[in-house]
C-alpha cells in the first residue's frame, strides 16, 4: 500500500493580482504533487485564497465594491490562472467558504472552552499592513521590517490565545523532529525566535474597526483575526473534523510557504494544532523571494512580474523549468528576463531538444522510424553504460525531489541529458551506419539512446507535463499506460522494438537574446561545472564599469536579513560608504574587517533591508556559497581596477 501525500500553498491574499512569487510556490506544489503520483496513487493538493481582514476592506472600498463583491472578482483571477499554469490541485478553497467559516468557529469555541482564550484590553504597536501588533524587538529602527511603516499605537479589549503556555512543548517538539521545519536555516529562524518569551496572541479584532471576518462564536461584537482564521484552511479543506480526506490526509500533510510567513506557520500553527487536539503538520517547506532588480517583488514597490506574460511568451514548460531549476530552494533568487533566456537555450534549446532531434531523427534516417532491435552481446561490447547511468540519476532525482531540492534534481537529469549527448559524439552513429558490419551495433546505440530519452521524458514530468507527454508520443509509448509512474520510469527496456515512432518534433526552440537585457541584473546562482556565457561586449561596454579596490572598515549582519551584512568600506574619498553585500552566509563581520575587496563603484545606488547600498561587491557565487575577491597583496584603497 502506497502512502497518500497532501501538499498545501499558501492561499493568497486577495487584495492584488497574482504574480511571479505566487505563481513560484503554487507550481513548486504542482511539481511536488506530480512527482508523488509518480511514485503514489493517491495525493491532495490544496490552494485558494484568503479573503477576511483589514486589508481586503480596505483594498474593497478603493475599488467603489462591497467587500463580497471585490474577493470574488480577485478570488477568480487566481482560481482562473493556475489551470492556464498546467497547475492540478484538487481543491481551491476560500475562506470565505460556509465550510471554512463552520470550522474556525468549531476550533474557536473548543479552544475557547478548554480555557485557552482570555479577555483582556491591551495596548500595543499596531502595523495595519501585517494586520497584527508588533514587539519591540521585532521592529526594525522603530519600523515593520515588511512594509518599513512605523507602526500605530492602539489600546483595545480583545480576545488572547494562550500561547505562551506551549512554548516549551514547540521547542521540545521541534527539536524531537529534526525535519518538521526545512531547509535548516528557517528551524534555526523558528528556534531563534523562540529564545524570546512568546507572547499570547491577540486572535480577535473588534467590530467597531474591522466587520469583514468571521464572528468569534462566544462574542458577536468581534471578527476572527485573520491568520487565525487563514490557517485553519489547511483542516478544513479536508473536510474536517470527520471527513474522509482529513482522516487520509491530515497525518500526512506538507506545507510550503515563503520565509515572509514563517512565523505564523513556525509557530502559531503548530501551537493551535497542539491546542486543538491535532497532530502537527509533517514537514513546512520554506522558500526564499524571488527579487527583482535586488528588491523583494511586490505590489507596493511596482516590480511585480506577470506569470501569464512570460507563459505566453516563452511557453509554460521553459516557464515552469526555468522557475525550478534557477531558484534554490530555500534561498533568494533574482528574476530577470535575460536569465530564462539563456536556460531556455541552453538548458532546453541545447541540449534536451538538441538531444532529442538527433536520437529520434536518427531512428528515422537509418530505422525508417522503427524502434530497432537490440542485442545484448553487443551492448555489452559497446560498453555505453546507458542503463548504469540512468539508474543512478533517477536515484539522485528520487532523493532531491523528496527534498525538495528541485534543482538538484533537475541537474541530475541534464547529467543524463548531457552523457547521452556525449555518448552520441564518442559512438558516432553516422560512422556505424556507414558500414552494414556495424548493423548491430547501430541498432544497440539507437536502441538505448531512446530508452534513455524514455527515462528522461518520465523524471521531467512533473516539471514540464506537456514536454514530457510529446517527448513519450514521438517515442513511440502507449499513451494509455502510465509511463510517469516511478516503476516504469526506472525499469530498462520498456519500448517495443518495431514500434513506428511518429516524425521527429522541436521541443524547445531558440530565442533571441534581447539586446537592451539588463546585463548586472544577472542571476546569482551559475552551476558549477557548466559555465554559461553571456554576449560579447565591447572593451568600451567593460570601461563603462568602474571597479575598484576598497578596505572593510566595518561590517555587520543587517537584522532580519539572513545573507545580508552592511559594510563601510573605504574607496579612498572622503568618507566611508556603506555597501550591502549577500556574503552573510560565507562570512563573519569580524573576518571581513581589514580585507581588501574589488567593488563596482559606479552601480546605482539601492535600497536593501533599509539600507541604501552604493556599489557592489564582487564575488564568486554558485548554489553552495559566495566568496569575496580579494587582493593577494595590499593596494592603496580606490586603486581603479583594468
Ligand atoms: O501571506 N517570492 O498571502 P500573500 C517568492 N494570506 N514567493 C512569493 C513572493 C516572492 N517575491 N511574494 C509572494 C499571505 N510569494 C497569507 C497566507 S496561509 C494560511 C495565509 C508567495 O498573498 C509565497 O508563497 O501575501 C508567500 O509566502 C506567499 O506568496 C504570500 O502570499
Amino acid at each position: 500500500m502506497s502512502t497518500p501525500f497532501y501538499i498545501t500553498t499558501p492561499i493568497y491574499y486577495v487584495n492584488a493580482r497574482p504574480h511571479l512569487g505566487h505563481a513560484y510556490t503554487t507550481i513548486c506544489a504542482d511539481v511536488i504533487n506530480r512527482y508523488h503520483t509518480m511514485v503514489t496513487d493517491e495525493t491532495f493538493f490544496l490552494t485558494g485564497t484568503d479573503e477576511h481582514g483589514d486589508k481586503i476592506m480596505r483594498a474593497a472600498k478603493k475599488e467603489n465594491m462591497t467587500p463580497r463583491a471585490y474577493v470574488d472578482q480577485i478570488s477568480a483571477l487566481f482560481r482562473d490562472l493556475w489551470p492556464q499554469m498546467n497547475i492540478s490541485n484538487d481543491h481551491f478553497i476560500r475562506t470565505t467558504d460556509n465550510s471554512h467559516v463552520a470550522v474556525v468557529k468549531m476550533i474557536l469555541q473548543k479552544i475557547y472552552d478548554q480555557g485557552d482564550i482570555y479577555f483582556s484590553e491591551y495596548e500595543g504597536k499596531y502595523c495595519f499592513g501585517c494586520e497584527r501588533f508588533y514587539a519591540d524587538r521585532e521592529l526594525v529602527e522603530g519600523k515593520c521590517p515588511d512594509h518599513q511603516t512605523e507602526p500605530e499605537i492602539i489600546k483595545e479589549s480583545n480576545y488572547f490565545f494562550k500561547m505562551g503556555q506551549y512554548q516549551q512543548w514547540l521547542i521540545d517538539y521541534i527539536h524531537a523532529h529534526p525535519d518538521l521545519i526545512r531547509p535548516e536555516r528557517y528551524r534555526n529562524e523558528v528556534l531563534s525566535f523562540l529564545r524570546e518569551p512568546l507572547d499570547d496572541l491577540c486572535i480577535s479584532r473588534p467590530k467597531s474597526r474591522i466587520q469583514w471576518g468571521i464572528s468569534l462564536p462566544f462574542d458577536n461584537d468581534y471578527v476572527t483575526y485573520v491568520w487565525f482564521d487563514a490557517l485553519l484552511n489547511y483542516i478544513s479543506a479536508l473536510g474536517y473534523p470527520d471527513g474522509p480526506q482529513f482522516t487520509k490526509f491530515w497525518p500526512v500533510v506538507q506545507h510550503i510557504v515563503a520565509k515572509d510567513i514563517l512565523k505564523p506557520h513556525g509557530i502559531y500553527w503548530p501551537i493551535m494544532l497542539k491546542a486543538a487536539g491535532l497532530p502537527i503538520y509533517h514537514h513546512l517547506n520554506v522558500h526564499g523571494y524571488w527579487n527583482v532588480a535586488q528588491s523583494k517583488m511586490s505590489k507596493s514597490l511596482g516590480n511585480v512580474v506577470e506569470p501569464l506574460q512570460l507563459k505566453n511568451v516563452y511557453g509554460l514548460d521553459a516557464f515552469r523549468y526555468f522557475l525550478m531549476r534557477e531558484m534554490v530552494f530555500g534561498l533568494d533568487a533574482n528574476f530577470n528576463e535575460e536569465a530564462l533566456v539563456q536556460r531556455i537555450n541552453s538548458d532546453l534549446a541545447n541540449d534536451l531538444g538538441n538531444l532529442f532531434s538527433r536520437v529520434v531523427t536518427m531512428a528515422h534516417k537509418y530505422f525508417k522510424g522503427v524502434v530497432p532491435q537490440s542485442d545484448v552481446a553487443v551492448e555489452r561490447e559497446l560498453a555505453m553504460g546507458l542503463e548504469e547511468k540512468a539508474g543512478r540519476a533517477v536515484v539522485t532525482y528520487t532523493e532531491e525531489m523528496t527534498v525538495f531540492a528541485f534543482h538538484k534534481a533537475l541537474s541530475a537529469v541534464w547529467e543524463l541529458i548531457n552523457q547521452m549527448n556525449k555518448i552520441i559524439d564518442v559512438t558516432a552513429p553516422w560512422e556505424l551506419a556507414k558500414n552494414k558490419a556495424c548493423q548491430p551495433r547501430l541498432q544497440a546505440v539507437i536502441y538505448n539512446l531512446l530508452e534513455g530519452l524514455r527515462v528522461i521524458s518520465g523524471l521531467i514530468y512533473p516539471v514540464m507535463p506537456e514536454t514530457a507527454a510529446t517527448m513519450q508520443k514521438h517515442l513511440g509509448c502507449d499513451a494509455t499506460q502510465p509511463f510517469y509512474k516511478i516503476d516504469i520510469v526506472k525499469k530498462w527496456k520498456v519500448l517495443s522494438p518495431g514500434t513506428q515512432l511518429p516524425k521527429s518534433v522541436t521541443l524547445f526552440p531558440r530565442v533571441e537574446i534581447k539586446k537592451e537585457a539588463d546585463a548586472m541584473s544577472a542571476p546569482d546562482t551559475v552551476q558549477a561545472g557548466v559555465p554559461e556565457f553571456k554576449p560579447e561586449i565591447t572593451l568600451e561596454d567593460f570601461t563603462r564599469i568602474d571597479l575598484r579596490v576598497a578596505t572593510v572598515k566595518r561590517a555587520e549582519k543587517i537584522p532580519r536579513a539572513k545573507k545580508l551584512l552592511k559594510l563601510e568600506i573605504d574607496l579612498g574619498e572622503p568618507e566611508l560608504r556603506t555597501l550591502v553585500a549577500g556574503i552573510a552566509g560565507t562570512y563573519t563581520s569580524e573576518e571581513l574587517i581589514g580585507r581588501q575587496i574589488i567593488v563596482v563603484a559606479n552601480l546605482k545606488p539601492a535600497k536593501l533591508m533599509g539600507v541604501l547600498s552604493k556599489g557592489m561587491l564582487l564575488a564568486a557565487s554558485n548554489d553552495d556559497q559566495t566568496v569575496a575577491l580579494t587582493l593577494d597583496r595590499q593596494m592603496p584603497p580606490g586603486t581603479r581596477i583594468r
